[in-house]
C-alpha cells in the first residue's frame, strides 16, 4: 500500500519555512472548480470561506483564466509604471465610474485592502490639512502600521505600539460619542458599512447616513470602507450605496478581482482638487494583469446580475439560520448579516472551535472571527443546491455537538 501522502508533505515543508502568522488547518488545497476546493488526495471541501470573500466568482473560474491568459500575452506591467496609459486600466476605470456611487469619479489601484485604507488616510490628512482620524471600535481595516492604527479592535493593535499618532477611537454605532470627537482637528472618519472581522455587526438603520450628515456638517472626510462589503458581497455592489452615505472615499477589494491580489480606492473631484502629482503612487497601481482580471470579474458579475442570486440565496440562508436558533438557542446566540455575508453566534469559543474543526473533517470549510462568530461567507455565485448542501453539513455537525452537550448534561 502507497502511504505517501502529498498533503503531509506540503504541511510539512510549510511549518518548517512559512512564518507562523497563521493558526493552520491541516489542508493542502490542490486546486478549486465553482464553490468546491480538492486537497492532493483529490477530496473535496465545500469552501463557505470563499479565502476571506475574494473568490467571488468561484475556484477556477474561466472568466479569470481567459483574462489572465488574454492579458499576459499582451503586457503584465506597462513601462514606467503608472506614467504611461494602458487600454485595460482605461476599460476598468469606466466601468468602475458607472458602477461606484455617485460623486467617487476619481480611483486609483493598490494591491491590497489595506493599502487602499492607507492611502485614504494619508490623502485625507494632506487633503484636509488636519491630523486626526476616528475609526470605531471592532472594526478592522488591514494590518500595516497605518491601518493597525486605525482599527478599533485594541487585540489587533495594542501589541504594535508604539502606533501611529493622532488615532482617535468612538464606540460603535454612537453618533453622540462621535460628535465629541469630531472637533478635534479630525481629518477623517474611517468606517466598514457592515462590520466583517468584528463579527458580521451591522449598524442602526440610520447610523451610516447620520454619520456622514455629521461629517458634511464638520467639514471631516469620510472613508468607507468596502474592502470586505464591496462588489455585490451584500447584495447591491456597494453596501453603503442604499444608507444614504456620501463617502468623499471608498476602498475597495478583494472580491474585486476574484482573488487575484487587486484592491483600489475611489475620491470625489473636491478631494482630488487638494491632492497634486507625487502625493501617492506605487509600482503595481493598476498594472494591466490585475486591471484586465478585475475589469472581466465585475463585468461577469453585472452581466449575470448576480446581486439577484446573493438577495436569494443569502435570503434563503439566513432564514434557514434564524431557524436553527430557534431550535438550538443554547448554542446559537446570534444570527445575522446580509447577503452573502452572514454570521452564525456561538454561545462559546471552545464550541465555536468545535464546529469548524468537525465541519473540516466532514468536508466544509467555515471561518470564525471573535472566536465565537461563524462567518458564512461563499463565493456569490453559489447556487441554491449548493448552499443547502454546505448547510446540511453545517446543521449536521450542530445537531452533534448538541447531543453532546445533552449527554453531558445528563450524566452530570
Ligand atoms: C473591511 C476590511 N478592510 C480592509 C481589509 C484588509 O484587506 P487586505 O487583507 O487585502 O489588506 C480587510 C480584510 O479582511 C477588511 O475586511
Amino acid at each position: 500500500m502507497n502511504t505517501f501522502d502529498k498533503n503531509t508533505l506540503t504541511q510539512q515543508i510549510e511549518d518548517t519555512y512559512f512564518a507562523p502568522f497563521f493558526s493552520r488547518t491541516p489542508l493542502s488545497v490542490e486546486r478549486g472548480d465553482g464553490i468546491y476546493v480538492y486537497d492532493e488526495n483529490g477530496r473535496k471541501y465545500y469552501d463557505f470561506t470563499a479565502g476571506w470573500g475574494v473568490t467571488s466568482i468561484g475556484h477556477g473560474h474561466p472568466v479569470i483564466t481567459n483574462a489572465l491568459l488574454d492579458q499576459s500575452k499582451k503586457i503584465i506591467q506597462t513601462p514606467d509604471a503608472g506614467k504611461t496609459y494602458s487600454p485595460a486600466r482605461a476599460r476598468l476605470l469606466l466601468l468602475l465610474s458607472e458602477l461606484l456611487p455617485s460623486g467617487l469619479k476619481r480611483v486609483f489601484f493598490t494591491n491590497s485592502g489595506a493599502e487602499a485604507n492607507d492611502a485614504a488616510i494619508k490623502l485625507a490628512r494632506k487633503a484636509s490639512g488636519k491630523k486626526n482620524i476616528i475609526s470605531l471600535q471592532g472594526r478592522f481595516h488591514g494590518r500595516t502600521i497605518g491601518t493597525v492604527s486605525a482599527t478599533g479592535q485594541a487585540s489587533h493593535r495594542d501589541r504594535y505600539s508604539p502606533l501611529m499618532p493622532h488615532h482617535l477611537y468612538a464606540p460603535f454605532n454612537d453618533l453622540p460619542a462621535i460628535g465629541e470627537l469630531i472637533d478635534r482637528d479630525v481629518a477623517a472618519i474611517i468606517v466598514e458599512p457592515i462590520q466583517g472581522e468584528g463579527g458580521i455587526r451591522i449598524p442602526a438603520d440610520d447610523y451610516l447616513a447620520g454619520l456622514s450628515a455629521l461629517c458634511k456638517k464638520h467639514g471631516v472626510y469620510l472613508i468607507v470602507d468596502e474592502v470586505q462589503t464591496g462588489f455585490f458581497r451584500t447584495g447591491p455592489a456597494f453596501a453603503s450605496s442604499l444608507c444614504g452615505v456620501k463617502a468623499d472615499f471608498l476602498t475597495m477589494g478583494k472580491g474585486m478581482a476574484g482573488g487575484f491580489p487587486f484592491a483600489a480606492f475611489a475620491m470625489t473631484d473636491e478631494v482630488v482638487a487638494k491632492l497634486a502629482v507625487g502625493d501617492h503612487g506605487g509600482t503595481y497601481c493598476g498594472n494591466p494583469l490585475g486591471c484586465a482580471v478585475s475589469y472581466a470579474v465585475i463585468r461577469y458579475l453585472l452581466d449575470i446580475k448576480i446581486g439577484t442570486n446573493v438577495k436569494e440565496v443569502g435570503g434563503f440562508a439566513l432564514s434557514t439560520l434564524q431557524w436553527w436558533q430557534k431550535e438550538l438557542p443554547d448554542m446559537i446566540t446570534g444570527v445575522r448579516g446580509k447577503g452573502l455575508l452572514l454570521a452564525l453566534e456561538l454561545s462559546d469559543a471552545a464550541l465555536a472551535r468545535t464546529v469548524q474543526e468537525e465541519c473540516f473533517k466532514n468536508g466544509l470549510l467555515i471561518n470564525v472571527t471573535q472566536k465565537t462568530v461563524i462567518r458564512l461567507s461563499p463565493a456569490l455565485t453559489i447556487s441554491w443546491g449548493e448552499m443547502n448542501a454546505g448547510l446540511h453539513l453545517l446543521k449536521r455537525t450542530l445537531n452533534k455537538c448538541a447531543t453532546k452537550r445533552q449527554t453531558a448534561v445528563n450524566v452530570a
